[in-house]
């Protein structure tokens, strides 16, 4: 088992009742952490409470929030009741669409959760983390270079590089603020763009355009982001991390 040094740290993971927020919590429950996972969705988070409590054996506490409203996530901190050492912005949504079908509601869904969702969050945890601590945001590969057929999504995860690393300069040196861009992962979000595409393409078409030969494993960002928020990695910030399988290398 990994040791992160996050033993007794409070971690706040929006969008942590699913996929990589989830396989996150999963990692810094097991390292000790007093963990809470943020979402919309009371079901789906009172499920990964669940899961996890049985996969860690650890307490985990689901704190219902929707990080496009700026009161939810003031009430939704606040009620946490102590410091935040650690804060993951991984809430996310993903649409895949050409420029000419694009309707201002379309832009407003990306931009209002992946920009605005983060930025609020993040500003709702700052007078909890003025002690010291870390956050992690979540951008993507799309956020580094253009993906076909997604240019909104592709925006809003550039103006997340970009955010991390005026971030970073701001709160240096008690806050350190890095960011994480995993390419294609398997978790319910990618099963539903499979889906949303009719057949277009396939797991293994997205498997051969990668030098790993294959898409990621949601653990596996999740590793990264719990080593990137890690105590440990006390030197690191304004980072722009690529977990990628070699995708932005090419
Ligand atoms: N999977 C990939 O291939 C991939 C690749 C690159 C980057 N990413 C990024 O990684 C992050 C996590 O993605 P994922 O694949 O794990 O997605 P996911 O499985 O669909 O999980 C998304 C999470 O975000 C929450 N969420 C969405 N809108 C929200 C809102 N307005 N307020 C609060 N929570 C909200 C969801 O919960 P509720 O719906 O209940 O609110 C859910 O917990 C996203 O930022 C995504 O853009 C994913």
């Amino acid at each position: 088992m990994m040791n992160y040094g996050c033993k007794g740290l409070n971690v706040v993971i929006s969008g942590g009742t699913s996929g990589i927020g989830l396989a996150t919590a999963e990692k810094f429950l097991a390292d000790g952490a007093n963990v809470f996972i943020l979402g919309r969705s009371f079901l789906r988070g009172t499920m990964a409470v669940q899961k996890l409590q049985v996969l860690t054996g650890s307490k985990v506490f689901y704190v219902p929030c929707d990080v496009t409203n700026k009161e939810d996530c003031q009430k939704a901190l606040a009620g946490i009741g102590g410091m935040i050492d650690v804060l993951v912005n991984a809430a996310g949504v993903y649409q895949e669409q050409r420029l000419e079908n694009m309707t201002e509601e379309d832009f407003s869904n990306i931009f209002d959760t992946n920009v605005k969702g983060t930025l609020l969050l993040t500003q709702a945890a700052l007078p909890y983390m003025y002690g010291g601590g870390s956050i992690v945001n979540i951008a993507s590969d799309a956020g580094i270079s253009g993906n076909y057929g997604c240019p909104v999504y592709c925006a809003s995860k550039g103006a997340i590089v970009a955010l991390t690393k005026a971030l970073a300069l701001d709160y240096a040196p008690n806050i350190r603020v890095n960011c994480v861009c995993p390419a294609d992962v398997d978790t319910p979000l990618l099963r539903k763009q499979l889906e949303d595409s009719n057949g277009g393409y396939t797991l293994d078409d997205m498997a051969d355009a990668y030098p790993l030969g294959r898409i990621g494993r949601a653990e596996e960002i999740a590793h990264v982001i719990c080593s990137v928020a890690s105590p440990m990695n006390s030197f690191m910030t304004g980072a722009v991390i690529p977990v990628d399988g070699g995708l932005t290398a090419k």
